[in-house]
């Protein structure tokens, strides 16, 4: 095993529903508060608090973001060149209605001052709930127990409430609330790390409408250029409130409400406030406030426990669904908790939104979607909650029209998907690892078929898959040729495959597997659709004009697609010219060189056998059919000792394949590694945001690797071990309608069919049926594979 992937020691106690911490450290609060960010796909909050912070800038970052809304900026190149994208979109930091400051006869709660002689926080994945308890003794001694619950709800996506209490312990006096919506935000702009930041300078949003209004308050505000508005409107609830006085006030941008009340020894004040945010990403301008002062309205009416109990039903549902047991091991069960929790609190559900790299947790690449969202994270949501992958694949397609406009500018037919975006143009500034990085064609292809195959949702595929499917596999053609020197197979040149540390290369395995992958997905829809769909067909094939030919040409491409395989070492060369750079392998290099993207110049990385991530490795993974075990096994050998890990989407797919191989302590780590990723800040970035995409590869690596997960054309086949330290193993995955439960113990394995019609899988090769409600056994036999 290589990198740097000595096991962290512990920053958060492990407990199997939590993240929680029992101690403030201002040395550490700017990685908790993305730890402790509450999303729910819509929108995030980092875990700020809501009375501010009063340490040095660089130990806090205080933002709330909305998943897609963004605004547009100026790639300036001093050295430009043809089909560069000149335009970037940053998903923007939105006004900040989180704050609630409490004033204790007039001294200011603030954590930084005074004492605290309790302190607890905690992220309830059960309950969706952020919770904060302090006992707190102010500078002039005054003690109040305080609690702080935060949720952003999953089923109501425009809202947010907080509940503040306040307890005092010895005294009576007065308490003030001064809670605000705050439009003076802006995104992060300096940073040593070029991975985070944007192109964002100063102010995007500027207020274009307020008010204020008994105990609610609202705000609009417009970007200059990407020319969206948003609405954030509040409202509040003071219980007990009585004898409350209540002023609000105003400044350009910024909205103020303060609420005055007398504060009894051992009686509990708690104010409410109820938050919403609307852009015109959902709907009309002159609409927005409304919609949030109508939000705000209604969930004051129902109260915050109910939105409370809300939240609880919603998860109870989803882990249903979702969830995985993990028995004999609380530090992997946390981890991959809270992978599958952020992971939900991440997904655009609206069709109009997909997974930022860091979902809505931190500045890390912008907010830019990548084909993270389509490789790692979509089978999560395909097994578990298909109608989130299913939004996620039409964000695609909302899409394609930009990526047919961006093939066309570089002179193609077909569609090109951009390597990072928001919403449809290419952002990525350094085409060797952006723009050249064609496989995302693929990739999202692959999704496709996966969702298709696991849903069986036809309508998706002939309405909207398809056309990607042939728009993709267009591309391809255009791109790749027949090669005499190569006899006259089909070539695809200067692309770089997922690692990205080997650039600009001719015939990337990954690509030209998953580029003939693709190629063959779109002619066999092609044919089925030309035969079950007649009509459907003639439609799509005049909006796009596609011809016969087209799809002969697609198999011809995919029959004669150059696939690079190197007999003498009898492993597959990443690309043409890998195996004649200069082999360097992890445990040469100085740790105090990783990641080497930030310590070395890409001249230096590209010349030789080194590797940022898995690309042959990770191809075995995807189309599994493909290779046999040995082949995987000769190939893990020589990539694994050359490969940094550099990226975080590294690890997950040598846990899965380790596993595989029968290589359980390092398939063991491996995996850790990718769940607790943020949890133990592996990278020392999580700061920035979580790596979702480490998250979604947990999962994979957790129901691939030590489930034996295989899912082939003719469906489901196990071959499960359980790693060593494991009692057992729970997890569910949906599949054609029907609810499957896996239980894996050391020696035996459970099937039951929760939901859903009977199915055959195969289980070592024997076929075992299942039916509805009954658990059928079968023995584990992959020691020593
Ligand atoms: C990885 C890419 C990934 C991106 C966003 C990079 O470090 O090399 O594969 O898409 O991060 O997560």
């Amino acid at each position: 095993m290589s990198g740097s992937n000595a096991r962290k020691s512990i920053i958060y106690e492990f407990d199997e529903w939590m993240i929680r911490e029992t101690e403030f450290d201002i040395k550490t609060n700017f990685r908790d508060e993305t730890v402790f960010t509450t999303g729910n796909g819509y929108m995030g909050m980092r875990g700020n608090f809501e009375e501010g912070y009063s340490g040095p800038a660089d130990t806090t970052f205080n933002a709330t973001y909305i998943n897609g809304f963004y605004e547009e900026y100026d790639i300036v190149y001093p050295e430009g060149g043809y089909g560069f994208p000149r335009k970037g979109q940053a998903m923007l930091n939105v006004a900040d209605a989180k704050i609630i400051i409490p004033f204790i006869d007039g001294e200011r709660f603030d954590l930084l001052t005074g004492r605290i002689h309790a302190y607890e926080r905690k992220l309830d994945m059960k309950r969706g709930i952020l919770v904060r308890r302090i006992t707190w003794e102010s500078p002039s001694g005054k003690i109040v127990e305080a609690e702080i619950k935060r949720l952003v709800h999953f089923d109501r996506p425009h809202l947010a409430a907080v509940s503040f209490s306040l307890k005092p312990v010895n005294f009576d006096g007065f308490f003030e609330f001064v809670s605000r919506i705050d439009g003076r935000v802006s995104n992060l702009d300096e940073s040593s790390d070029f991975r985070v930041g944007s192109g964002l300078k100063g102010r995007a949003l500027f207020t274009v409408d307020k008010g204020v209004d008994g105990t609610g308050a609202w705000l609009e505000q417009r970007t200059e250029r990407s020319g969206f508005f948003l609405s954030c409107a509040v409202e509040h609830d003071l219980v007990p409130g009585g004898d409350a006085v209540i002023t609000g006030h105003q400044a350009e941008e910024e909205l103020e409400i303060r609420f005055r009340v007398k504060a009894h020894k051992g009686v509990t004040c708690n104010l409410f406030k109820y938050i919403s945010y609307f852009t015109s990403r959902d709907a009309g301008r002159e609409d927005l406030v409304l919609l949030a002062r109508r939000e705000v309205s209604k969930a004051k009416e129902d109260g915050f426990a109910q939105l409370e109990a809300e939240q609880e039903t919603f998860l109870e549902d989803f882990w249903k669904d979702a969830d995985m047991v993990i028995e004999g091991d609380p530090a992997a069960q946390q981890g991959i908790r809270f992978s599958m929790f952020s992971l939900l609190q991440s997904a655009g559900r609206d069709g109009k939104t997909n997974v930022a790299a860091k979902g809505l947790t931190g500045e890390g690449y912008g907010g830019h979607y990548f084909w993270d969202s389509e490789i790692y994270m979509l089978p999560f949501f395909i097994y578990t909650r298909p109608d989130i992958a299913k939004a996620l694949l039409m964000h695609r397609y909302r899409l394609l029209d930009a990526a047919r406009e961006r093939a066309g500018e570089l002179g193609h037919r077909g569609a090109l998907y951009p390597w990072r975006t928001i919403d449809g143009p290419e952002c990525s500034a350094f085409f060797p690892a952006g723009t050249a990085q064609y496989h995302i064609n693929a990739d999202i292809v692959y999704a496709i078929k996966r969702y298709v195959e696991a849903t069986g949702d036809e309508e998706f595929l002939y309405g909207y898959g398809a056309e990607i499917a042939f728009e993709t596999a267009r591309f391809w053609v255009d791109l790749g040729s027949y090669i005499p020197a190569k006899g006259g197979k089909f070539c695809i040149n200067c692309v770089t495959g997922p690692d990205e540390y080997t650039a600009l290369v001719d015939n990337n395995a990954y690509t030209n597997h998953m580029a003939k992958m693709n190629l063959e997905f779109a002619a066999k829809i092609a044919d089925r659709m030309k035969r079950e769909r007649p009509g459907d067909y003639r439609k799509l094939s005049q909006k796009i004009n596609l011809q016969d030919e087209e799809v002969d040409e697609w198999r011809r491409a995919a029959e004669n697609m150059y696939l690079p395989y190197s007999e003498e070492l009898g492993i597959v060369p990443q690309d043409d010219g890998f195996l004649y750079k200069k082999r360097i392998t992890v445990d040469m290099i100085p740790e105090k060189d990783f990641p080497l993207l930030l310590h070395w110049h890409y001249l230096n990385i590209y010349r030789h056998q080194i590797c940022k991530q898995p690309d042959v490795l990770l191809l075995m993974f995807l189309l599994r059919e493909k290779f046999t075990i040995e082949e995987i096994r000769r190939n893990y050998h020589y990539y694994e000792p050359v490969t940094t890990h550099d990226s975080s989407l590294s690890p997950p797919v040598f846990a899965a394949l380790a596993a595989e191989l029968g290589y359980h302590g390092e398939a063991y780590r491996y995996f850790i590694w990718s769940c607790r990723m943020d949890l133990d800040d592996y990278n020392g970035n999580t700061k920035d945001g979580i790596h979702a995409a480490a998250m979604g590869g947990a999962w994979l690596a957790a129901v691939y690797g030590f489930g034996g997960l295989r899912v082939y054309p003719d469906g489901l086949y196990f071959f499960p071990a359980l790693p060593e330290k494991w009692r057992c193993l729970k997890f569910t995955l949906k599949y054609r309608g029907r609810r499957l439960r896996v239980m894996l113990e050391r020696e035996k394995v459970f099937y039951t069919l929760e939901e859903g019609e009977p199915i055959k899988i195969r289980h070592f090769g024997s076929e075992l049926l299942l039916k509805p409600g009954i658990t059928v056994e079968g023995e584990i036999r992959r020691a020593g594979l």
